[in-house]
This record gives structure tokens, sequence and C-alpha cells, in this order.
């Protein structure tokens, strides 16, 4: 089957105003502190990018990044994650914000919140900016949301299939070409 992508489901100006208001939420809760944003490479990256120049500068952000992969083939999440590229610092004692592009079963974020525990941080909290709500299979509390969206998968700034569209400004659903 080929794909290609489709219709615009969250608008470029969308996704600057919630990334604005996340940032917001974010300083307001970390006011005076550290925190240690940590993206989900590769999809979290354009967020992440944006989100961090969201926090105003009350906050102490730093920044580090871990790689993950799922075992198994695409198509069946198995929610056994292979850690590709670990964090380069450590997180005890430290408030840690986890960020994912997107939750959809829950399983890579409920395995990486498990395993960020047993490395004793102060504080986690979950950033995602989109949460597919309906397709959860395990729960995952995620402290900033940024849309829900219907189960239809979806490209575009960082989120991508195999490995192509991540570059789109903003979030498109992707269809059957043929
Ligand atoms: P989960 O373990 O099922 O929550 O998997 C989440 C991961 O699946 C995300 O980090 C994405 O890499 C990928 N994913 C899930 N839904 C989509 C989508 O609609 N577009 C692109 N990637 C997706
Ligand atoms: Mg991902």
């Amino acid at each position: 089957m080929n794909y290609s992508v489709s219709d615009v489901l969250i608008s470029a100006e969308q996704i600057a105003e919630k990334v604005r208001k996340l940032g917001e939420d974010i300083g307001r809760d970390y006011d005076g502190q550290d925190l240690m944003v940590i993206g989900i490479l590769k999809g979290a990256v354009i967020f992440l990018s944006d989100l961090v120049r969201a926090i105003p500068a009350t906050v102490e952000v730093s920044l580090d990044f871990m790689a993950v992969s799922s075992y198994g083939d695409s198509t069946k999440t198995s929610g056994i994650v292979r850690i590709v590229k670990d964090l380069d610092s450590s997180i005890k004692g430290r408030n840690i914000l986890l960020v994912e592009d997107i939750v959809d079963t829950g399983l890579t974020l409920a395995y990486l919140v498990k395993l960020m525990h047993e490395r004793e941080p102060r504080s986690l909290q979950i950033c995602a900016l989109l949460d597919k709500e309906e397709r959860r299979r395990v729960h995952v509390p995620i402290r900033y949301r940024g849309f829900s969206i219907p189960d239809t998968f979806v490209v575009g700034y960082g989120l991508d299939y195999s490995g192509k569209w991540r570059g789109y400004p903003d979030i498109r659903t992707v269809e059957a070409a043929d």
C-alpha cells in the first residue's frame, strides 16, 4: 500500500499557540527551579525545540535526549523498549520533564517512566504534544498535554511515517493513495 500526506489536522498557528501555553504552565510550575528536559528521539525534537524557547528564563532548563525502539514489528507495540541511546547525564535528584511527540498505546512511555523512576529523580512529569486516548492500553500520567486527537495516523512537526514527512510545519493525516 502507498500512502500520501492528506489534510491538515492541526495548523502551525494552533501548534504555536499551544506551545506558548504549555511553556507558561511549565514556567509557573517550576519557577525558580532547575528542570532537565528529556526529548525522546527523534519524533519529539521539533516540539521540544519550540517548547524550551517558550519556557520563561526563571526556569533553569537543561537538555538531554534518549532514543528508543520497540521490539517486534512496527504494527504491534510489544511494550518492551530497547534503549538505542541513553542519557548523557544522571537524573538522580533532578526535576525531569519527559517530552514525547505522541502517546498512543502508552506502552513506550510507561516503560520509560518505570526506568526513570529507578534512577531516583526528584520529580518526573510528562509533556506530550499529541494524545490518542482511544488507543491507550496502559495508563500514562500526562501532566502537560497539547492536543487530544482521534485514532488516525498523523505526520509532520517531527512525526514520521517510515522516516518520512517529519518536516511539515503542521500536523497532517496520512491516507492510502492506492
Ligand atoms: P506507544 O508506545 O504506542 O504509545 O507509541 C508511541 C510512539 O509511536 C510514538 O512515540 C511515535 O513514535 C509512534 N506513533 C504512534 N502514533 C503515531 C502517529 O500517528 N504518527 C507517527 N508516529 C506515531
Ligand atoms: Mg516516538
